[in-house]
């Protein structure tokens, strides 16, 4: 199994930070047109920082695994980070995606952008 395949499986069998949030700050939500796939990301912030966050959704065991690890990547960034996230960068934690799926891996990505309003 390469490095990629891990990842995926891991986060796709032990979903982080995976639910709803009571109150949260910030939510957006993305759904890919092509398969109706979504998730959807719940910030709480406090100081300008990421307090908690969670993500919801359904869909390819890609976008869902992404969606998980993207949130133990932005908990406790500031959203001025956040604004700054760069796909590089959760593609990179994935180990690498092929190109035919990086819509499904980058789907959490735009949810996030759409939380931030950006
Ligand atoms: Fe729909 Fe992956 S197949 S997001």
């Amino acid at each position: 199994m390469s490095p990629y395949e891990e990842v995926i499986l891991d986060h796709w069998k032990n979903p982080r930070n995976k639910g709803r949030l009571s109150n949260p700050d910030l939510v957006g939500m993305e759904v890919n047109p092509l398969c109706g796939d979504a998730v959807r990301l719940e910030l709480k912030v406090s100081d300008g920082k990421v307090a908690d966050v969670r993500f919801d959704g359904q869909g390819c065991a890609i976008s869902q695994a992404a969606a998980s690890l993207l949130t133990e990547l932005i908990r406790g960034r500031s959203l001025a980070e956040l604004r700054e996230f760069r796909d590089e960068e959760l593609l990179s934690a994935l180990g690498g995606v092929i190109q035919t799926r990086l819509k499904c891996a980058l789907l959490p990505v735009r949810a996030l952008r759409k939380a931030l309003g950006s």
